[in-house]
């Protein structure tokens, strides 16, 4: 421990802020809400349903957290903007941002649809360009903030059959910079976290449990494992806090070290 004891509370500690979380239905959100929680931020939740929302509304106030549960679907712009507000009027303020809501329809390019093409980029780069237009000047007024934008691996790397997905994911990282370069001046510290493969309900069904794809990764994954979503935590209280106050534009990744190479050692 430090030999100030309070350096690591005044760097880390969330108390008194207040956190929107988009996709906190999901695997990933879940978790990382229930930190933000831990951490002492009072945590707006969104998903698409209030159905998907009660289960980390209960982990959030099983840690002794508070939390709203807001649902909306990001798809529409407008749906944007009101969340935003609708997260500023339930808790009063807004100092944290994360977009983790995210769609993906993995296909070869010749059958991906416009409607693919078009919900993919709706949910996972529109709506989060407009969210974080839309919390930037509430950011401003309260004299800075936090957006933790969520990319991925797939932010860099091209995989197979996640072509619009991953020139989503891409178009994170991008526009991360450029939120970064214009906000400085605010005091808003605009990042983006790139997990790697990440054990959650949906990839567990969706590539764990195929014996073909899971076994490739294993190979390619240097730490030879899936992530657990907790193992993204650490990174997001670090863009979160005031640990963070310097780092900005920046594009962190966790992901076992699938993006520092492979070896062909075995
Ligand atoms: N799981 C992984 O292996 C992995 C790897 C790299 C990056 N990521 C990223 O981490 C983040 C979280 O991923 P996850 O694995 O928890 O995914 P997930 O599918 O479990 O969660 C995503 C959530 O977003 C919600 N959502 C979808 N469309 C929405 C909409 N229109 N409006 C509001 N909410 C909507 C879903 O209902 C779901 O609860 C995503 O940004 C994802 O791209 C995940």
């Amino acid at each position: 421990m430090s030999e100030n004891p309070s350096i690591l509370h005044r760097l880390f500690s969330l108390e008194g802020k207040v956190a929107l979380i988009t996709g906190a239905g999901g695997g990933i959100g879940r978790v990382l809400a229930v930190a933000l929680a831990e951490a002492g931020a009072a945590v707006g939740l969104n998903d698409l349903t209030l159905a998907r929302l009660e289960e980390p509304h209960r982990m959030v106030e099983e840690v002794g957290g508070y939390a709203v549960m807001l649902p909306a679907d990001l798809a529409s712009v407008d749906a944007c903007h009101k969340l935003v507000a609708d997260a500023c009027a339930a808790l009063e303020r807004l100092d944290v941002l994360v977009n983790c809501a995210v769609v993906n329809r993995r296909k070869p390019i010749e059958m991906v649809t416009q409607d693919d093409f078009d919900t993919i980029l709706a949910v996972n780069l529109r709506s989060i360009f407009f969210l974080c237009q839309a919390a930037h000047p509430i950011m401003r007024a309260q004299g800075g903030g936090k957006i933790i934008n969520v990319g991925s691996i797939n932010s860099s790397y091209g995989l197979g059959t996640v072509s619009v997905y991953g020139a989503t994911k891409g178009a994170v990282a991008q526009v991360t910079k450029v939120m970064a370069v214009e906000w400085a001046k605010d005091n808003v510290q605009v990042n983006c976290l790139s997990p790697g493969f990440t054990l959650t309900p949906l990839s567990e069904k969706s590539i764990w449990a195929d014996e073909h794809k899971s076994q490739w990764l294993r190979d390619r994954i240097p730490v030879r494992r899936p992530a657990k979503p907790e193992e993204m935590v650490g990174a997001i209280l670090l863009m979160a806090s005031p640990a963070s106050s310097y780092m900005t534009g920046e594009t962190l990744v966790v992901d076992g070290g699938f993006l520092a190479g492979g070896s062909w050692e075995g």
